[in-house]
C-alpha cells in the first residue's frame, strides 16, 4: 500500500551542458490570471517558495539585473504573477510566496487560489523552481506543495537558498538530510541546486539547466 503513495517525478534527460548568455532580461507585465498573461508560446520556468525563501533575488542573480524583481526583508512582497521575457526566447516568472503566516488569511487564500490555477492552467509552463531555504528543517508545507505538484504531473526541480548564510558543511548536510526526507516519499529524487543570490552560488549550473532544456523543447519541436 505504501508504494502506491510514493511519489513519481516528471523528470529531464540531459546531454551536454554548455553555457547561455543572458543578453536581454525585461520586465512584461503582472498579473492576477492565466487569461491576462503573455501568449503562451514560449517555455516558462517559474519561480516559487515561501515568503521571504528568496526568489526575487534569486530572479535578479541569475538574470543579472539587481532591480529586476523586486525584493524586500518584508516576506509578502511579491503579489502578483511577474512575468519576464528573457532572450525572447522563454518567460521567468515570479510568483508570490505561499504559507506565510503573517500574511492575513484572506490574502494567503487569494494567492493560493491565484497559484494553483496558474500552475494547473499555464500550459506552456515548463519546469517549476521549488525554493527552499537552506538553513531550516524540511517544512510540511514545502513537501505537500511538491507532492501537489508530483501528483498533478508538473515538473520540478528544488533550489536550496541562501547557501552563504551556513558554512559549506553546513548546508551540505541541510541539503543531505532534506533528501533523505524525501527519499521517504519518492521513488526518485528530484534535481537540486544549491544557491546564493549574495554570492551568485549556483548561477551557471541553473542557467544552464534551463538552456538544455529549451534546446530539447526546440528538438522536439523540429521533429514533430
Ligand atoms: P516574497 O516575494 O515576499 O515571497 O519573498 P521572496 O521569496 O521573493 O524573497 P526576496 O528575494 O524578496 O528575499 C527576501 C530576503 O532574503 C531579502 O532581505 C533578501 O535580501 C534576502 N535574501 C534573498 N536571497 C538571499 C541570499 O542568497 N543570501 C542572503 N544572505 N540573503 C538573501
Ligand atoms: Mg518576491
Amino acid at each position: 500500500m505504501l508504494g502506491s503513495l510514493r511519489m513519481q517525478l516528471v523528470t529531464f534527460a540531459f546531454h551536454n551542458l554548455s553555457p547561455m548568455n543572458i543578453r536581454e532580461a525585461k520586465f512584461l507585465m503582472s498579473n492576477t490570471r492565466v487569461e491576462q498573461c503573455p501568449a503562451p508560446t514560449l517555455p516558462e520556468y517559474a519561480f516559487i517558495g515561501r515568503s521571504n525563501v528568496g526568489k526575487s533575488s534569486l530572479i535578479n542573480m541569475l538574470t543579472g539585473h539587481k532591480g529586476l524583481a523586486k525584493t524586500s526583508s518584508l516576506p509578502g512582497k511579491t503579489q502578483l504573477i511577474n512575468h519576464f521575457l528573457i532572450n525572447n526566447e522563454w518567460y521567468l516568472v515570479d510568483l508570490p510566496g505561499y504559507g506565510y503566516a503573517r500574511v492575513s488569511k484572506d490574502a494567503r487564500v487569494k494567492w493560493g487560489r491565484m497559484i494553483n490555477y496558474y500552475l494547473r492552467q499555464r500550459e506552456n509552463l515548463t519546469c517549476v523552481f521549488v525554493l527552499i531555504d537552506s538553513r531550516h528543517e524540511p517544512q510540511a508545507v514545502d513537501l505537500e506543495f511538491m507532492e501537489m505538484l508530483g501528483s498533478e504531473g508538473i515538473p520540478f526541480v528544488m533550489i536550496f537558498t541562501k547557501a552563504d548564510k551556513l558554512s559549506g558543511t553546513r548546508t551540505q548536510q541541510n541539503v543531505a538530510d532534506y533528501l533523505r526526507k524525501m527519499q521517504e516519499t519518492w521513488d526518485e529524487l528530484p534535481r537540486h541546486f544549491v544557491t546564493s543570490a549574495e554570492e551568485k552560488t549556483g548561477r551557471e549550473e541553473v542557467i544552464e539547466f534551463i538552456a538544455e532544456v529549451n534546446r530539447q523543447l526546440a528538438e522536439e519541436g523540429s521533429d514533430a
